[in-house]
């Protein structure tokens, strides 16, 4: 599995009817774990806010925050594409600030593709990042940036008038350009709807199956965040509590002066060989 994955595969995949893989990964490491597990599209999603920095939400993460996270992530090499999130208020205000803030992502971060929230009005911003050469993935229904306009995170596009309006807003991005769309927190039956309505992938988070590929926040499916996690993860392992298992046994041994035992410590003779000398 050593073909880099770029924009143009998601075409092919999706042409082949083939799901797309996506995870989220903020460090070097994480990514590095990732080698030949099969994940097509990485996001340093900004979700970076409140799994890595402990705020509350997304809306005070910083484009030089994403920067950071995404050196790191690009650092790796992956076989992945790796898209970045544009964080609140990096697109919002106006064009030029949005093309300026995506150009960084990718200039200073290393992103091959950028991602951001919202729909048909970010039409002329999404328009003029693409006419940058920057490949953009749209993000529509329950966009946590709007937290506040939203009133929560909400399930989107539950009556008729606002699954519609979704309809439109996801042929309004794939028109401007996208190469592909996340669809957040919307019913199945909606989700599949729009997938059959654009002729790029849609990758689904809390979505339901249909949709051309999925993505989630790797410490939710892992089980190593655990503070509310939606329904729509589901936990591939329970890290954190074996996190923490191997830690309080780490503290218990260095408590009871069980570690380092003589096969963690160096003597004499190997410092001789050119190991480091005992202090
Ligand atoms: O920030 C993020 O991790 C995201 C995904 C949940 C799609 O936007």
């Amino acid at each position: 599995m050593t073909n880099k994955v770029t924009k143009h595969t998601f075409f092919e995949m999706n042409k082949r009817g083939e799901k797309i893989v996506a995870l989220t990964s903020y460090d070097y490491l994480c990514t590095k774990l990732m080698e030949d597990t099969g994940v097509d599209m990485i996001l340093v999603g900004d979700s970076l806010g409140m799994v890595v920095l402990g705020f509350d939400n997304t809306l005070p993460v910083t484009v030089e925050e994403i920067i950071h996270h995404t050196k790191a992530v690009a650092r790796a090499r992956p076989r992945a594409f790796v898209v970045a999130d544009m964080p609140f208020m990096s697109y919002q205000a106006s064009v030029e600030d949005a093309v300026r803030n995506a150009g960084r992502l990718v200039k200073e971060g290393g992103a091959e593709g950028v991602k951001l929230e919202g729909g048909e009005r970010y039409v002329p911003v999404i328009e003029a990042i693409v006419h940058a050469s920057i490949p953009v993935v749209g993000h529509l229904g329950l966009t946590p940036q709007s937290l506040h306009q939203l009133g929560g995170y909400r399930i989107q596009g539950k009556d008729h008038e606002s699954a519609e309006r979704l309809i439109k807003d996801a042929k309004s991005l794939e028109k401007a350009g996208c190469f592909a769309i996340v669809l957040e927190g919307i019913p199945w039956q909606l989700a599949r709807r729009i997938t059959e309505a654009v002729s790029i992938p849609t990758i689904g988070i809390g979505a339901g199956p249909h949709c051309s590929g999925q993505i989630l926040v790797i410490y939710d499916m892992l089980g190593i965040y655990e503070k509310g996690v939606p329904k729509f993860v589901k936990k591939y392992d329970e890290i954190g509590r074996r996190i923490r298992e191997a830690i309080s046994a780490y503290a218990l041994e260095v408590r009871e002066g069980r570690f380092p035992g003589m096969e963690h410590s160096y003597s004499v003779d190997e410092a001789k060989k050119g190991r480091p000398p005992e202090p």
